[in-house]
Order: C-alpha cells, then sequence, then structure tokens
C-alpha cells in the first residue's frame, strides 16, 4: 500500500519548501501539482491560444510529460524556470477553472505516480485528488508574508527583480480566483491539520509535521 501526505494551502505558504525537504527525509517522491498547471499555462501562451478548445486539449495531450529529480520534464526538457514568471503563475490559475484541464492533470498525477509513496502539494490534493491521503496538512500564512516568500524566489530562481506591491495583488487575485472558483477550489479538507507558518522557520514547520508523520508511520 502506498504512503500519500497531502499540503494544500495557498500560494506562498511554503508547500513547496517544506514537501520536498520532508519528502528526502521521509523517502517519498515529492511532486508539486501546480507545475502541471503551469505546465498547461506556459504551452497556452506559448502557442497564443485564446481559449480552452478541444484543439488545445488534444495539443497539452501530445505532449511527452515525464518526471525526473523533483521536475516535471517537458518533451525531456526541464522547462522549470520559464514556469516560475508572474505571468504564467496567473494564467495557470485561470486554466486551473476549467474541468478539462483539471481532468488532465489529475489524470497526468495518476499515470506518473499510480502506487508510489509520494508527498504532493496544491490545492486540492486533500479534498480531491487524494481524498483519502494517509495525512493531510493545510499550510498558511500572511498575505504579506507570502508576498515577501514569492518576491524572494523569484529573484533567487529567476534573477528576476518585481515590486512587492506587484506581487502582493497579483497572489491576491490569485488567492480569490482558487478560493472561489466552483471545481475543486481551494479549501481545508475536513481532516487536514492546519499549520500556521507566519512568523516560523522552514526548520520549525518541519518539525512539527515530521512529528506528526512519525506518530502516523
Ligand atoms: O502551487 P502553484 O502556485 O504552482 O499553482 C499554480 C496555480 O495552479 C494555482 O494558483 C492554482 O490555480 C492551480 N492549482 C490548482 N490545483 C492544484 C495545484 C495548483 O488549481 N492542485
Amino acid at each position: 500500500m502506498s504512503f500519500i501526505i497531502a499540503i494544500d494551502g495557498p500560494a506562498g505558504s511554503g508547500k513547496s519548501t517544506i514537501s520536498k525537504i520532508l519528502a528526502k527525509k521521509n523517502n517519498l517522491i515529492f511532486i508539486s501539482s501546480g507545475q502541471l498547471y503551469r505546465i498547461c499555462s506556459w504551452f497556452y501562451l506559448k502557442k497564443q491560444y485564446e481559449n480552452v478548445d478541444d484543439k488545445f486539449i488534444n495539443e497539452i495531450n501530445k505532449l511527452n510529460i515525464t518526471y525526473e529529480n523533483d521536475s516535471f520534464l517537458v518533451n525531456n526538457k526541464n522547462i522549470g524556470n520559464e514556469l516560475i514568471s508572474n505571468e504564467v503563475s496567473m494564467h495557470a490559475s485561470n486554466l486551473a477553472i476549467n474541468e478539462k484541464i483539471r481532468e488532465f492533470v489529475n489524470l497526468k498525477i495518476n499515470e506518473i505516480f499510480k502506487n508510489k509513496d509520494i508527498i504532493m502539494d496544491g490545492r486540492d490534493i486533500g479534498t480531491k485528488v487524494f481524498p483519502n491521503a494517509n495525512l493531510k496538512f493545510f499550510l498558511t500564512a500572511s498575505l504579506l508574508e507570502r508576498s515577501r516568500r514569492r518576491q524572494k524566489e523569484l529573484k533567487q530562481k529567476n534573477n528576476t527583480k518585481c515590486s512587492l506591491l506587484k506581487i502582493y495583488l497579483e497572489i491576491k487575485k490569485r488567492d480569490k480566483q482558487d478560493k472561489n472558483r466552483e471545481i475543486a477550489p481551494l479549501t481545508k479538507a475536513k481532516d487536514a491539520i492546519v499549520i500556521k507558518t507566519t512568523n516560523k522557520s522552514i526548520e520549525d514547520i518541519e518539525k512539527i509535521i515530521q512529528k506528526i508523520i512519525d506518530e502516523k508511520r
């Protein structure tokens, strides 16, 4: 039987950073499901689509998406750095309201990670993707703190300088859209454990979650 940990929460709540560390310690595969939405968004923008029609769905289905060293590869290429811009982030959220896109992502997840021991972060992992996950966490942090973290990430990964206000407004808009969409909105699963991450170090958050994992495994 596979062991699954679901980590949900809004952008910048620390999900991916913590999940990556916990994956190594617990011998689990780390997956950020948002990367798949970002790949759809990147492709949509690159090919200048104007709506999600059957042609678009057909084309994304033709992409060869694989997984290696914590990253998705698209046609054998790691396009990680092209997925973190504000534009790709915002469009990922726009596309994520679409049922066909969600179906595509969830089928990919099932295809690549079936029967594997995983820690997956996202928005609907505990509620929809793995409702029977062994453990579920819901991470939160203030909007300002999350914006600061994202600004730092953009600087580190993409060497992009972006104003805090711009990021703050973008995340606020994305939160609103992710929480209020009809299908699989961002929400805490009933049985998820809430971890407030504002003012906590990565080590502190990791310790709290690791203790819970040790009790469960
Ligand atoms: O987690 P990340 O910021 O990379 O996700 C990008 C966008 O993908 C989110 O804003 C959200 O709209 C969408 N997403 C989703 N469900 C998931 C993961 C991400 O709708 N499980």
